[in-house]
């Protein structure tokens, strides 16, 4: 199996500011590790770059420094086409993410016979049968011909785990997943992965802005704020005793069963006061350092 660690993770962006350029750091020496079998969320709001760390695990960005480090169970090191293979991503979009000239069973055939799982084409179609039944779009010989307009938002993102899944994955990294899909049916796909991510072992990040559903399917959750982890720990934890002002303010902020109707904080918090120069470390029971100290800080991510 495939465990990935992130060690001390910056991601800096030059941005252009009229004639000057200004560095804005999206990722600030972040730690995550990803391990077979376990579900990891990571949650923070718009900017605060959950979306450049998956683009660095999977390879669509480079780092500004600290390490990816993608190792097999005897400590061998993952590298390029295995990683390629190991380490793959469901988009939030599944209506960008598909090709509308191509069929389904092209886009689950394509990363098969790229990285050479099956050989032969009889192979590969019996292949793509059963990965469509893997994630539930029965009978899979109606969906393969069909082209992806002619799917549900549901579906073609069903369509995207099963490619996601098709070269032998161990590590998914869902970027919201569901949110662009109707609320009815996000807990369906969610289940699905909930399932084969069992059925697989694989390690999965779940990105999310949402901490129901963080709490429900994942073991562990990072909150990320401007940046930085600003609290991290198992998920009942995280979310029934939330030590960071900042993660308080997202539970607050969560629907919540049991006091329904109450869905924002009664006194505005000024969110650009909030410190993210600490973190909280349910695992050790401690403050830890976020970041780098403040001195050495560039502008970081959010507002
Ligand atoms: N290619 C880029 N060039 C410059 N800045 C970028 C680039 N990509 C992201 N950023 C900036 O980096 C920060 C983090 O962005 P990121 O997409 O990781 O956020 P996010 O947490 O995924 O947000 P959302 O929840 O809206 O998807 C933002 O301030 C964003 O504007
Ligand atoms: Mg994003």
């Amino acid at each position: 199996m495939t465990s990935v660690r992130v060690t001390d993770l910056v991601k800096d962006y030059s941005i252009r500011t009229g004639l000057k350029r200004t560095r804005l750091r999206a990722v600030d020496h972040v730690n995550l590790e990803l391990v077979p079998g376990r579900t990891v969320a990571l949650v923070g709001e718009s900017g605060s770059g959950k979306s450049t760390i998956a683009k660095i695990l999977t390879h669509m960005e480079t780092p500004t420094s600290g390490s990816v480090d993608v190792r097999l169970d005897d400590g061998t090191a993952v590298h390029k086409a295995r990683y390629r293979r190991e380490v793959q991503m469901v988009f939030q979009d599944p209506f960008a993410s598909l090709n509308p000239f191509h069929s389904i069973e092209h886009h689950i055939a394509r990363p098969l016979r790229i990285h050479k799982r099956t050989a032969n084409a009889a192979e590969t179609r019996q292949r793509v049968l059963e990965m469509l039944e893997r994630v539930n779009l029965t009978p899979a010989s109606n969906f393969a011909p069909r082209r992806p307009h002619e799917l549900s938002g549901g579906q073609r993102q069903r369509v995207a785990i099963a490619r996601a899944l098709a070269p032998g994955a161990q590590v998914l990294i869902a970027d919201e997943p569901v949110s662009m899909l109707d609320v009815s049916i996000r807990l369906g796909v969610l289940n699905l992965l909930g399932r084969l991510q069992r059925e697989d072992s694989l390690a999965v990040l779940y990105i999310t802005h949402d901490l129901a559903t963080a709490r429900h399917f994942s073991d562990e959750i990072t909150v990320l704020y401007r940046g930085r982890v600003v609290e991290r720990g198992p998920s009942d934890a995280v979310i029934l005793d939330p030590h960071h002002e900042y993660t308080k303010l997202l539970a607050l902020a969560a629907p919540d069963p049991e006091r329904p109707g109450r869905v924002t904080s009664a006194d505005p918090v000024d969110r650009a006061a909030i410190d993210n120069s600490r973190c909280y470390d349910h695992f050790a029971g401690e403050w830890v350092e976020a970041g780098v100290p403040s001195g050495d800080a560039v502008g970081t991510a959010g507002r």
